[in-house]
């Protein structure tokens, strides 16, 4: 470049660029990368424009410095004023895009809960821990000692057909009753004693209300004086947890071979509240589960003085709590994990 002519004409070609580019902008990052392209101090054509000072005469040179700054001034005034215009505009399309209706009726937000038999076996805990019991775990694979002979059921006991027992060689198997923690319990531990054995148990046994597969819980109390009427008590509170305040529950007589004497225990039917109908069968009443007096020999098989203690023990099926509870015929319906089935299935 030689004079100030042909810089006032390089600077009116780079006016129009700007002023004829700017329209073709549709965002204010293309604003910005257009906006590097004149004023970038490397490839800037402006800044170009200033490095041709070199060239021009001595006495233009402040004159040429004045006209390239005033196209600088020219020019970041106008892309700033643009750049305040873009992103504006855009900020205002953004919440235009993310506004939120908030008279939109919410999302059902799908909560998980506890599978029913979880709750029951729950509840239960919480009943008789209030009463101050422990929880003791149960072993799933037994010494056939621990679930059948030191329970008063030695071999070749017609009381072994009680159960269908799964037997893993001829002395282990999959426990059949939870029965079997009272042992362990009474073995390591002095009395007095309040424990609760929730756990799994396994039986050759299937139909609409039997499972090869279930879950148990057993109570035991051994202390000086234990009697019946203790046992009706605790039992009486448990019906009343699990199938509301206005039900009770009679014991009858029976027989398991680790009691004595042994009881069946019905509650008072919760549906028509005893007068009779489909579900007690006419009778008022439903059998719950199985208890008694601890058997003096199952104690003594413990090291523990039957003339100085005496227990209560009680076996509880959760699984049969829950169908009656939920009014279930099926106890397969409790296995199968059909949300369907399932989200009915709450207190
Ligand atoms: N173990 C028995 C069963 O599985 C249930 C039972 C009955 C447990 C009486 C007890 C009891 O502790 O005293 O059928």
């Amino acid at each position: 470049m030689q004079d100030l002519n042909e810089l006032k004409v390089s600077i009116n070609a780079i006016k129009d660029e700007i002023v004829n580019g700017v329209k073709e902008l549709t965002n204010s990052k293309a604003l910005y990368e257009f906006k590097k392209t004149f004023l970038d101090s490397k490839a800037g054509k402006i800044n170009a424009l200033m490095k041709e000072m070199k060239n021009i005469p001595n006495e233009m040179k402040a004159e040429f410095g004045k006209n390239v700054n005033e196209l600088k001034t020219w020019a970041g005034e106008k892309f700033d004023e643009l750049d305040v215009q873009m992103k504006e505009a855009e900020s205002k399309q953004r919440y235009e895009n993310e506004k939120i209706d908030i008279t939109m009726p919410a999302v059902k937000c799908k909560c998980g809960k506890l599978h029913p038999v979880t709750q029951v076996r729950n509840q239960l805990i919480d009943v008789f821990g209030s009463m101050g019991f422990e929880v003791y775990d149960n072993f799933e694979i037994e010494n056939e000692y621990y679930n059948l002979t030191a329970l008063n059921i030695p071999q070749d006991h017609p009381a072994r057909d009680m159960q269908d027992t799964f037997y893993l060689s001829p002395d282990y198997l999959l426990i059949s009753q939870t029965s079997a923690a009272q042992i362990h319990v009474m073995e390591n531990k002095k009395p007095p004693l309040k424990i609760l054995s929730p756990g799994k148990v396994f039986r050759s046994d299937d139909d609409a209300t039997h499972s090869p597969m279930f879950t148990q819980m057993e109570g035991l109390v051994v202390d000086k004086g234990i009697t019946l009427c203790d046992l009706k008590g605790m039992l009486d509170l448990l019906v009343k947890k699990i199938f509301g305040e206005g039900t009770t529950t009679r014991l009858r007589p029976s027989y398991f071979p680790f009691t004595e004497p042994s009881v069946e225990v019905d509650v008072s039917c919760f549906e028509c509240g005893g007068k009779g109908c489909r579900l007690c069968k006419g009778t008022g009443w439903i059998e719950v589960l199985g208890a008694g007096i601890v058997n003096k020999k199952v104690l003594e098989n413990c090291g523990i003085d039957s003339e100085e203690y005496s227990g209560l023990a009680f076996g509880v099926g959760i699984e049969r709590l829950a169908m009656l509870k939920y009014g279930i015929n099926n106890i397969k319906l409790l296995y199968e994990s059909d949300l369907r089935v399932l989200e009915q299935l709450d207190d």
